[in-house]
């Protein structure tokens, strides 16, 4: 690829960027809200601009409606507190992430927006994705002045996909109106998460919104992961044309780290002279996930975008497909989560 001839403007804001330790690329590899087909493709790696800002090439997905999702990001889950957020964020950008995964119920959405903001990175250069807690969710206004408030805290105009949280309490009204602030421009794209508890009621809750929303939902998120792989849930939503987004990639903070121990992982890392992170990483990448492993540690955080310069093979990819036994990390039932409808946010 050649190089574009910078303007003045374009080689000042790139100046700042440096000095502010975080590189720029070039629009032409701007991966969001851009809107190109009809059909949710996985594309190829993301092209890299040449020379010293050259980003990691994730590959990107181009979701049913044109937007584009880098299909590595960085997951918010459980940072301490908006500073720190906005420390893991902005350590991201820096190693070349363009997707941070928050949510109204992670406390932390003030911090990724400050990182933004920060990071004189344009706004429409991040995948900027959140979710609606239940207490969002109504009718008359409620979801809409709750989208508002979130701008608010993330100081931006617009997500670029917002997902409902939970399948419980007033969903459907919360959908509703997401679909208005979609026309509104105000999200562009909308995600379903967790709707894949084993319940007839969120199978009910599943299909009403995939089958007669007016606006469908473009992905759907799901802990996901070697032992938990959701061969059920890939079929289920196959006719949907949902790109799949897995939580705990990597197994999640409360799981003592069980997969990133596993022997098979581990046998396939030292072979490969890499971490079992990485190997996992690139497993979801090769699987055709979109993965948001959560961080607070800066080395972690670019070890985990480090994993472009090589490929599993097939027999590897078999090895850890082999490990899948469906076994959920995270266990709260579908009348539990219901609880939290008439409850504080998490
Ligand atoms: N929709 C939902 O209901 C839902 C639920 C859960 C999570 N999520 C989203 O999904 C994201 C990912 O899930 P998660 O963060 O809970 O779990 P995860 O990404 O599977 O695991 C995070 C844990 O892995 C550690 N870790 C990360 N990189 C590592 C590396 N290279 N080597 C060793 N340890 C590493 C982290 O510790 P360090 O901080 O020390 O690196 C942290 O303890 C969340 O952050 C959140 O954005 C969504």
């Amino acid at each position: 690829m050649k190089n574009k001839k910078m303007t003045r403007r374009e080689a000042l804001r790139n100046l700042g960027l440096l000095t502010a330790g975080v590189f720029a690329f070039s629009p032409s590899v701007m991966a969001c809200a851009t809107k190109t087909q009809d059909n949710k493709s996985i594309d190829k790696a993301t092209p890299s601009p040449v020379g010293a800002l050259a980003l990691p090439a994730v590959p990107i997905a181009t979701l049913s409606n044109g937007v584009k999702l880098p299909r590595l990001g960085l997951g918010t889950f459980l940072q301490p507190d908006n500073d720190v957020c906005k420390a893991s964020c902005l350590a991201a950008l820096k190693a070349g992430y363009r997707h941070i995964d928050t949510a109204h119920a992670y406390n932390d959405e003030e911090g990724v927006g400050r990182a933004i903001m920060e990071s004189g990175i344009p706004r429409e250069e991040i995948c900027l994705v959140s979710k609606l807690w239940v207490s969002d969710y109504g009718a008359d206004g409620h979801t809409l002045k709750a989208i508002d408030e979130m701008l608010a805290r993330l100081q931006t105009d617009y997500v670029d996909v917002l997902y409902v949280h939970q399948p419980v309490g007033e969903v459907l009204a919360a959908w509703k109106e997401m679909e208005q602030a979609y026309k509104q421009g105000k999200v562009k794209a909308l995600g379903i998460s967790n709707f894949d508890y084993p319940d007839p009621e969120c199978d009910a809750i599943f299909d009403e919104i995939v089958k007669n929303s007016e606006i469908k939902p473009h992905i759907m998120q799901v802990e996901c992961h070697p032992y938990a792989q959701r061969l059920d849930v890939k079929k289920k939503i196959a006719p949907y044309n949902l790109q799949l987004e897995c939580w705990y990639p990597l197994g999640g903070k409360w799981s003592n780290g069980v997969i990133l121990k596993d022997e098979v992982i581990n046998k396939i890392a030292s072979a490969r002279g890499k971490s079992a992170a990485q190997i996992i990483l690139r497993w979801h990448l090769q699987e055709g996930h979109s993965a948001i492993p959560g961080s607070t540690n800066p080395a972690h955080i670019q070890e985990n975008i480090n994993i472009f310069d090589f490929e599993l093979t097939d027999d590897e990819m078999a090895q850890i497909r082999a490990l899948n036994k469906e076994q959920r990390l995270y266990t709260a039932t579908y009348q539990q989560t219901k609880g939290f409808a008439n409850g504080p946010r998490m």
